[in-house]
């Protein structure tokens, strides 16, 4: 595996993680086939096609993981997969079809066709949704922890759908790795900031800079935020794809900050800003949450990302692409 002339898919590949993982792939010299739902529409995939090395090893296929059997063709021929598409729609009016479902019986069906197709390695990437969603609000996690699906079908926080979707989109899958034997990792990072490629905000990136824009419905994500730069995540996919010993679960998370502490360093950063200091309900001297990446650092893999380094990129990749304004008109500080 890593031989670099292997072709492997990547599905979700216009999206905010999976063009990171494309362009890093690329300049491995990877031959890529990456998944959208729809290769015409030009504003989701310019990107892509625009990456260096694209015309030469990159394909766009045409793929929906509510459509069964869609991804065969993407995959056969491929050494590898890195199945990082899922549906997001946290405001869905009916999530159990449109993003629960989908989530399972798209990486069974994505797993069905990497048996068919003799596939090396499957590297999925999952989320923190599925592994620290319950009631307990523990101070320590690692890949030991599995979230509480009935605690979330019964709160209905923000998101639920989607902690409910990873959580049983990653069982069901581990269920069918060991039954079928199969070379599967799974990934779990954190919320992940950092520079983006695509023409919109990336989803995670509207929640890290929610003081900024005043969403506050997302605070609660920040409270006890742990953190993950988005290159140090594509590195991970491709270190864990290529290392002969990685098996299991993998959490990647380098920075842990409570929401005083990020706010405390965006508004260093970024005084022309109008960043409360101040959030109702959370006490100031709440404590940190660790999500342990010590299984991924001991198999050799190193962080390279700060949290500045994270929220930097990500908020000059906003103002460039004329996201979020250079300042808040009312601000002192401010130059806009
Ligand atoms: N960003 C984070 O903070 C974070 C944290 C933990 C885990 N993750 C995981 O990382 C992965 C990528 O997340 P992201 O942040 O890059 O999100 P994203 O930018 O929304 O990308 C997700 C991609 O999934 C594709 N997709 C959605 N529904 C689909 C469907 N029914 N069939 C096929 N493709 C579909 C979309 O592609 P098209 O619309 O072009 O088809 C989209 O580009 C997800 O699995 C997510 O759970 C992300």
């Amino acid at each position: 595996m890593g031989s670099k002339v292997e072709t492997v898919c990547v599905t979700g590949a216009s999206g905010y993680i999976g063009s990171w993982l494309v362009m890093r792939l690329l300049e491995r010299d990877y031959t890529v086939r990456a998944t959208v739902r729809d290769p015409a529409n030009v504003k989701k995939v310019r990107h892509l096609l625009e990456l260096p090395k694209a015309k030469s090893n990159l394909t766009l296929w045409k793929a929906d993981l509510a459509d069964e059997g869609s991804f065969n063709e993407a995959i056969k021929g491929c050494t590898g997969v890195f199945h990082v598409a899922t549906p997001m729609d946290f405001d869905s009016k009916d999530p159990e079809n449109e993003v629960i479902k989908p989530a399972i019986a798209g990486i069974l069906d994505i797993m069905k066709a990497c048996l068919d197709a003799k596939v090396k390695r499957l590297v999925f990437t999952s989320s923190a949704g599925a592994v620290d969603a319950g009631p307990q609000g523990r101070s320590f996690y690692d890949e030991s922890y599995w979230s509480d699906v009935e605690f979330c079908r019964t709160v209905k926080m923000i998101g639920w759908m989607y902690f409910v979707s990873k959580t049983l989109a990653e069982q069901a899958a581990w269920k069918f790795a060991k039954e079928h034997n199969m070379d599967f990792i799974t990934i779990i990072p954190t919320l992940v900031i950092g520079p983006f490629l695509g023409p919109t905000a990336p989803s995670s990136i509207i929640t890290g800079i929610a003081p900024i824009i005043g969403n506050e419905a997302h605070y609660f994500i920040l409270k006890q935020g742990k953190y993950i730069h988005l290159d140090d995540l594509c590195e991970a996919h491709i270190f864990l794809y290529e290392h002969p010993k990685a098996e299991g679960r993998y959490i990647t998370s380098s920075h842990s900050a409570t929401i005083y502490e990020l706010v405390k360093l965006l508004k260093e950063k970024y005084p022309q800003y109008n960043i409360p200091t101040k959030f109702k309900g959370f006490e100031e001297n709440i404590e940190n949450v660790e999500f342990s990446s010590r299984k991924l650092k001991e198999l050799g893999f190193q962080y390279k990302y700060s949290l500045e380094d994270m929220f930097v990129g990500a908020i000059e990749t906003c103002r460039e692409k004329g996201l979020l304004p250079l300042a808040h008109e009312n601000n002192p500080n401010g130059s806009d």
